[in-house]
């Protein structure tokens, strides 16, 4: 019982963009922060938005406004976002970039100094301020090194598994250094998630090993609850060759520079599905064209369709696709100033998360707050690209803000309560006790080719209700599962804890997508195949009962109408 035991007013979980954003935030108001890592610092999905962030600047087109940005995102939406956060959003990037930039972040300039920004789909103007193909990374390099020099501590390599509460509210999480196996506990005032999504559900994803939706599932299970868990991104650039890169991510800054995705008889088949917007049409979009020219027989050798950028001079796209040339040229061998690159679709981010205030980033929980991609809401049935970068900050700050009120108005830390403490610990103990042979690693795989083959880009009851049903066999398998070894440096018992919640987060994907008898933005129901204007004012609701999850479904917020008015102007 006698654990290594940290305590802090605030403790963030998760460091990438939204979670340090929030911990500079939080240590700005005086407040002890520690922010857990999963991975090392420096190391998150958010150096996987490549191509750039989007903020209504009006640097390359003047028209633009806050106003379009935010028509744009509700558009790409499928209006089924929380119009508040859009409306932040829209209006609290520009201000956020700024910031970036005054804490030492590099961007790409026009001819006159000012930040440059590109095209991407769904977006009327060029807004994706860049720095050439290495947005996300600039971003994080930015922010960690504000945080390291706000005085935050920093907890690397080091996973929670659980929630802790006093009564209702939180009082605390415990977790494992990864190295060691040996458990931490953490007490404090006020949590917030900002953990990521979990795209390693999926066979071929953008996502690494950490994103296994650790958020989604300790919020689930602290009470919380999640909406819009239906709407998975999948990227329409994922590389398809050499297997052992499928899916890395292939950013859609190719296409914002001008890139042409074309099948094998040589057509720009964007024509047939979106003629107007052609390459930058909106992502769920272009991933579902390019996944129809493979499945009718028009795809490239190695099951993609082909993306080129060798129109432009050699020299243009090294400047502005640094990442890209190199990526193409080590991994795959292939010159992208001179061949055309194999691209297809890969699982990228969940629109679908924790339902928090938009104001604040406060769950439903007290004291659990969350930022980034581990809530639902910001971007409704799908996200354009780019918004996630400025999600990132603009609801990393607030979540940050919100915390700490929170955490100051508390004379004292909530208690611990040992006994659900030493469960806790004792669940995560217990695989080392059990005998059997049961692989986590198989589980793994066989969750992957379920969710790829039966909840990916498009769905049908019949095989929803296979999905569900594989899931719950898992499930099962995976509460049996025994670990060998010592806890020191043991992957296996990583494995284990990591399905937990990607299992979690596969059963409510799939759950809410049953329940959503239509399509809108990422979800395509083949029997379904329209939109439908009563499930245009629901959002699907995932949370637990009695120790069941339970789907339900609740109004999307009303709209006022001055925001309605400019959606009808900028139809
Ligand atoms: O394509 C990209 O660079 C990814 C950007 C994003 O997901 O926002």
């Amino acid at each position: 019982m006698n654990y290594e035991t940290h305590e802090h007013d605030v403790l963030v979980i998760g460091a990438g963009g939204a979670g340090l954003r929030a911990a500079v935030e939080v240590s700005a108001k005086g407040l002890s922060v520690g922010v857990v890592s999963k991975s090392l610092l420096g190391k998150a999905h958010t150096v996987m938005a490549e191509g750039g962030i989007a903020a209504a600047m009006a640097n390359v087109d003047a028209k633009d406004s806050w106003q379009t940005h935010f028509s744009d995102t509700m558009k790409g939406g499928k209006f089924l976002n929380n119009w508040r956060m859009a409306q932040l959003h829209a209006q609290e990037s520009p201000d956020r970039i700024r910031e970036l930039e005054d804490w030492g972040a590099l961007f790409d300039r026009t001819p006159d100094g000012e930040i440059l920004q590109r095209a991407f789909g769904g977006h009327t103007y060029k807004r994706l301020c860049h720095v050439g193909d290495r947005t996300g990374l600039e971003m994080i390099r930015t922010l960690q090194d504000k945080g390291v020099h706000s005085g935050i501590d920093v907890y690397m390599e080091l996973t929670i598994f659980r929630l802790l509460k006093d009564g209702g509210k939180i009082a605390g999480a415990i977790g494992y250094w990864r190295k060691t196996g040996e458990f931490v506990v953490f007490k404090t005032k006020a949590i917030v998630l900002a953990t990521g999504g979990g795209g390693k559900a999926y066979q071929i994803t953008s996502n690494s090993w950490e994103c296994t939706g650790d958020g989604h599932a300790l919020a689930y299970e602290a009470g919380a609850e999640l909406i819009d868990m239906e709407f998975f991104q999948f990227h329409p650039t994922g590389m398809v060759w050499p297997p052992g890169v499928k899916g890395l991510l292939v950013t859609e800054g190719v296409r914002g520079e001008g890139g042409l995705l074309t099948n094998n008889k040589k057509e720009r088949f964007m024509q047939r599905y979106d003629p107007k917007m052609m390459e930058l049409s909106t992502r769920d979009m272009v991933a579902r064209s390019i996944y129809t020219e493979v499945k009718e027989g028009r795809g490239s050798p190695h099951g993609g369709v082909f993306l080129d950028i060798s129109h432009l001079a050699a020299e243009r796209v090294k400047k502005k696709l640094p990442s890209m040339y190199h990526q193409f040229k080590e991994l795959a061998d292939v010159d992208i100033t001179r061949e055309p690159m194999e691209v297809g679709p890969t699982a990228h981010y969940m629109m679908g998360g924790v339902r928090v205030d938009a104001e604040t980033g406060a769950s439903t929980i007290p004291g659990l707050f969350a930022c980034g991609e581990v809530t639902g809401g910001m971007h409704g049935a799908n996200r354009l690209g780019g918004n996630s970068l400025s999600d990132l900050v603009v609801f990393g700050r607030r979540a940050g803000m919100g915390a700490a009120e929170y955490a100051r108005k508390l004379n004292s830390f909530p208690l611990l309560d040992q006994g659900e403490l030493e469960k806790a610990a004792k669940d995560m103990e217990t695989p080392f006790q059990r005998s059997g042979d049961e692989n986590p690693y198989q589980i793994h795989r066989e969750l992957q080719e379920s969710m790829q083959s039966l909840v990916g880009i498009f769905r049908m009851e019949e095989d929803l209700k296979k999905g569900i049903n594989k899931i719950e066999e898992l499930k099962h398998r995976a509460a049996k599962l025994a670990v060998k070894g010592e806890r020191t440096y043991n992957p296996g018992w990583h494995l284990v804890g990591d399905l937990k919640s990607l299992l979690t987060v596969s059963e409510a994907v799939a759950n809410a997508a049953l329940t959503r008898k239509e399509s809108r933005g990422a979800h395509s129901r083949i029997d379904y195949p329209n939109m439908d204007e009563k499930f245009g004012k629901l959002n699907v609701v995932v949370s637990r009962k009695n120790g069941e999850m339970n789907i339900s479904t609740s109004p999307v917020p009303e709209m006022p109408e001055e925001l309605k008015r400019l959606l009808a102007e900028n139809k």
